[in-house]
């Protein structure tokens, strides 16, 4: 597997809470892991921390080999907006701008002028059919088309890595088996990983691997294996 991303060892505490308590984990180049596990496991503690939005107290996260975990906060905010995309479970588009602009955003946020960010971001929309509804606001668009304008606002810099966590939360099953077969599929096809936190194993089943924590700690993880 061509590591794209690995946590050594992670440990993260919150006073007496243990969140994570040496865990290790890898994600390769159109790999994507599922981690599941039940409430207050350290699921999203885990995906922020290997995403460089948690500092682990011990333990490293390398991006392509390199340590991210000791960069500066500058740095690390830069290296998040440019390497990584993120898709939560609701409320993260902008509800005064169109999606387009919604997509457009973390290429502005780059510096890209507007007519050529917004023209980058149109070409995300086929994809994830969602096209014709470019012009839309967030409050005129379905829960299943503002996760696909999500997706596409995640992957429009090009990521090494897509954080999903609980993408699709807020949706009926069949939207989302819709959703989460279009960020598998065209997260591969973009060449980024995935990471997918989700307590859905309908959900889950659409990755190539599977890692259960519990207390955290990895109960199960389901190795990568050569196709
Ligand atoms: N910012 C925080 N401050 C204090 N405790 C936290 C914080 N974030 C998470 N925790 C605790 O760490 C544990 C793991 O949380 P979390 O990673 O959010 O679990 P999950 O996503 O699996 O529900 C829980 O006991 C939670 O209460
Ligand atoms: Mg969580």
């Amino acid at each position: 597997m061509n590591t794209v991303l690995a946590g050594h060892g992670l440990v993260k505490k919150y006073g007496s809470t243990t969140a994570l308590s040496g865990v290790d984990v890898e994600v390769g180049e159109r790999d994507s892991l599922a981690i599941m596990g039940p409430s207050g496991s350290g699921k999203s503690t885990l995906l922020h921390t290997l995403a460089g939005i948690v500092r682990p107290d011990d333990g490293q996260v390398l991006l392509r080999g390199e340590r991210i975990d000791k960069l500066g906060e500058n740095r690390l905010s830069a290296l998040r907006r440019k390497r990584f995309g993120f898709v939560f479970q609701f409320g993260q588009l902008l509800p005064e701008l169109p999606a387009e602009e919604n997509v457009a955003l973390p290429l502005m946020l780059e510096d890209m002028p507007r007519g050529r960010a917004v023209e980058r971001a149109r070409r995300w929309f086929a994809p994830l059919g969602i096209d014709g509804l470019e012009k839309r606001r967030p409050g005129q668009l379905s829960g299943g088309q503002a996760q696909r304008v999500a997706i596409a606002r995640a992957l429009v810099v090009e990521p090494d890595v897509v954080f999903a966590d609980e993408p699709t939360g807020a949706l009926d099953q069949t939207t989302s088996t819709e959703v989460v077969r279009l960020l598998t599929s065209v997260t591969r096809e973009q060449g980024a990983a995935l990471v997918m936190v989700t307590h859905d194993a309908d959900v889950a089943a659409h990755c190539d691997r599977i890692l259960q924590v519990r207390d955290g700690q990895i109960t199960h993880y389901t190795q990568y294996t050569a196709a």
